[in-house]
């Protein structure tokens, strides 16, 4: 039983190979009466089309040779939820019948013909990262050498898994890969080939590519390992796509805006503590940053976690950040005016030591307080407690350094510590807002 196999399978093969061939084991030549005034005679072909379920070579040992190449037409979509590449190749398979041939002097210079793919062997190359179906139009022809040479052209659109990183989204680089391998032949039976230099592929590639769409192709690489599944090898060629997506559209509607409206919530600073203003501002701007964000949505990836949403979580927190700030201030400034609680020692004598110019305090705050009538209290209220305050001994010190102040003097100390406090933070808000930017930045450029 278990030697029988091969004898019966030999024997099949025999027969078949027998059948297709009666009587033309040395001559495939096809009769040129075949090819008259009407056209192609159809019955000159039928020895063809009715062998177009078998591989066709003259000896079942000899591999059929494929060669393949194609053009990379457009990238339809690129889905980072799904990981999958949807693109558009037109591909084309060259392969050689040994049972066509035909004498083209004979047979009026005809050189090649088409043939519709129905009635002809075709090679089952497919893509091995393909999730669909190729979808592949009907009734397509291929040219048909005098000599046997059979060159079929395809437009297939494929969907492909392919790794996806989009951790540096719009600035993102993917690389796919195209493996084309046939699905039931080995090594023995098919062998792939190229039917043009990869750099070739990669030139016409990219000229067609590059006039549309997001993604510009860098460049295509080409690998040939053998696959092995169980005791069969495949023989495969393996494609590597590099595309990089263009970032104009996103820069222009993402970046841009969200930089203009951080850039604005920092400015705000510089609206005066006192009026009213300030907060409800920086909700305004909280608000719009929201909207902004509900709208472009859509044109963030759909799953990950890109830089970009980092940036855009960075944005709106340094806002919520900002405005917690101008509560804050407003509530100490509130408090200064109404009621001020009495001012610790170490925060008078750090008030004392900022109040010198070229110190902590900038020059635009000193501006803002004198064009507000503050300052006229702030000076004199500043250095006359200031004098006592060290001759005092620390006993008394540390039961109530108000005590020396007047109501007057003690607010103008406290709002003199909120204004301090509001630069202080602002500083801090500037040098986190810049150094995450330039973080930021540095990742997006490597
Ligand atoms: C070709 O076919 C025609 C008609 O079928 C026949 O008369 C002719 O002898 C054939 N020629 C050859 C070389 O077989
Ligand atoms: C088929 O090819 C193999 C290897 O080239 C050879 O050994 C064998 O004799 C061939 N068979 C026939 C029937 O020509
Ligand atoms: C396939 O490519 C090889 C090498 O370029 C070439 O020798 C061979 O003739 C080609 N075969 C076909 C069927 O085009
Ligand atoms: C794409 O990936 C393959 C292997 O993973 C690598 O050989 C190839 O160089 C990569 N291509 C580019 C352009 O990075």
């Amino acid at each position: 039983m278990e030697g029988g196999w091969p004898t019966r399978w030999q024997f099949l093969l025999c027969f078949i190979v027998s059948l297709l061939f009666q009587g033309r084991a040395n001559s495939f030549t096809i009769n040129c009466s075949g090819f008259d005034l009407h056209g192609v005679d159809p019955d000159v072909f039928q020895t063809i089309f009715d062998q177009k379920d078998f591989r066709p070579v003259i000896n079942y040992s000899i591999p059929t040779h494929v060669n393949i190449s194609f053009t990379l037409y457009a990238i339809l979509d690129v889905d980072a939820q799904l990981q999958l590449l949807t693109s558009f190749l037109w591909l084309k398979m060259t392969w050689k019948n040994p049972f066509i041939s035909w004498d083209p002097e004979e047979c009026g210079d005809i050189t090649k013909i088409t043939v519709t793919t129905e009635n002809l062997w075709l090679p089952d190359i497919f893509i091995v990262e393909s999730t669909d179906v190729d979808q592949i139009p009907e009734g397509l022809s291929a040219y048909v050498n005098h000599n046997g040479h059979i060159v079929y052209h395809k437009p297939v659109r494929v969907t492909t898994i392919c790794s996806l990183d989009i951790f540096y989204f719009p600035f993102d680089e993917q690389n796919c890969t195209f493996t084309f391998s046939s699905f039931l032949y080995t090594v023995e039976n098919l062998l792939l080939g190229m039917d043009k230099e990869v750099w070739e592929i990669t030139d016409t590639s990219r000229k067609i590519v590059n006039t549309q769409g997001e993604w510009e192709l860098l460049g295509i690489n080409k690998a040939t390992p053998k696959m092995s599944v169980g005791s069969s090898l495949f023989d495969q060629i393996m494609f590597y796509v590099a595309i990089r997506r263009r970032p104009s559209l996103y820069v222009l509607n993402l970046l841009v805006p969200s930089s203009f409206l951080i850039a604005i919530d920092a400015l705000s600073f510089y609206l005066p503590a006192e009026n009213e203003n300030r907060a409800p501002f920086k909700i305004t701007l909280l608000l719009g940053y929201n909207v902004f964000l509900l709208m472009m949505n859509k044109l963030l990836p759909a799953s990950g976690s890109p830089l970009i949403s980092v940036y855009f979580a960075l944005c709106l927190s340094l806002m919520v950040v900002s405005l917690l700030e101008t509560i804050f201030i407003t509530y100490l400034l509130h408090l200064a005016t109404t009621q001020p609680p009495p001012m610790p020692r170490w925060l008078h004598s750090l008030l004392l030591y900022c109040a010198s110019p070229l110190k902590c305090c900038p020059t635009w705050h000193w501006k803002a307080n004198m064009d507000m009538g503050l300052i006229s209290t702030h000076l004199p209220g500043l250095k006359e407690p200031g004098e006592p305050g060290k001759e005092l001994g620390p006993r008394e010190a540390k039961l109530n350094v108000g005590s020396g102040f007047t109501r007057a003097q003690l607010t103008d100390l406290w709002v003199q510590f909120g204004h301090m406090m509001d630069t202080f933070l602002f500083r801090l808000y500037l040098l986190f807002l810049s150094s995450s930017i330039i973080t930021i930045i540095v990742l997006w450029s490597t």
